[in-house]
């Protein structure tokens, strides 16, 4: 079992400036003195830097919910990785709605995942069965086809660094939240074929979420399994009451084991 359970809040395009440090410093009261969870905010690129203001001297970390693979150039209104560094400490990549509303390609998305780790930057790669897939029995095919995209432009000690987040696309948003004993199955499965491609240091070492109508009804279940590492929240993430109860649940959990 990893050390820390990892715990993502994913604003999605919610926050603007004001409401953003309002947000934090509201979290930071509740959550108090968190030591055994890791905890990351990914608010708008607007936001980074009130957000970045907010958690300075805490343990929480900042992360980015997308990324350009170049450095620079001609390419409107993109973020670069360089522009990221020495700000955030994880990107998340592939994001379903992402790939969903702006057609992000696996293709791309592998070119992300691999700027990101260059630009020593951590990803948080999303990967994720649709409704369609699911009701198929697709779901690990599609799954597994979408992590093998996204990491193949990286070495074994890469891949060994990286965050991958299991999200059911049909559980997103949707109140769904996928089983326990299913994203349990999803993330052995994940690992195991990070072990087969990249070998046992790799698959020991990378760490996989759930996400997915995360809330702090369920968080619970999904911390305390030993093979999830931790959990992506999205709508529950911008209600600091809501996100406040998920990390301190995590932290009983962590210091349980
Ligand atoms: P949700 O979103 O928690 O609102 O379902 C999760 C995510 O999209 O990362």
């Amino acid at each position: 079992m990893k050390k820390h359970k990892l715990v993502v809040g994913n604003w999605k395009m919610n926050g603007i400036i004001p409401e953003a440090s309002i947000m934090v410093e509201k979290l930071k009261q509740e959550i108090g003195d968190v030591k055994k969870v890791e905890i990351v905010l990914c608010p708008p690129f607007v936001d980074l830097y009130t957000v970045e203001e907010s958690i300075f001297e805490t343990n929480i970390k900042l992360g980015a919910q997308n990324i350009f693979w170049e450095e620079q150039g001609p390419f409107t209104g993109e973020i670069s990785p360089l522009m990221l560094k020495g700000l955030c400490d994880y990107v998340i990549v592939g994001h379903s709605e992402r790939r969903i509303h702006l057609g992000e390609t696996d293709k791309e998305i592998a070119k992300k995942v691999a700027a990101v780790i260059r630009h020593d930057l951590i990803p948080i790669l999303c990967v994720g069965d649709t409704l369609q897939d699911f009701s198929e029995g697709f779901s690990k095919g599609a799954v597994l086809s979408q992590l093998q995209a996204g990491l193949h432009l990286l070495t074994a000690e890469e891949v060994g660094i990286i965050v991958i987040a299991y999200e059911p696309v049909w559980a997103i948003g949707t109140g769904k939240s996928c089983s326990v004993k299913k994203a349990e199955e999803m993330i052995r499965a994940i690992k195991h074929t990070i072990g087969e491609l990249y070998g046992v240091e790799a698959m020991k070492k990378v760490r996989v979420l759930y996400g997915g109508s995360v809330k702090s009804k369920n968080s619970n279940e999904y911390i305390e399994d030993e093979n999830i590492d931790g959990v992506l929240v999205g709508g529950a993430s911008v209600d600091h009451h809501e996100f406040a109860k998920i990390i301190k649940g995590a932290e009983k959990h962590s210091i349980a084991k």
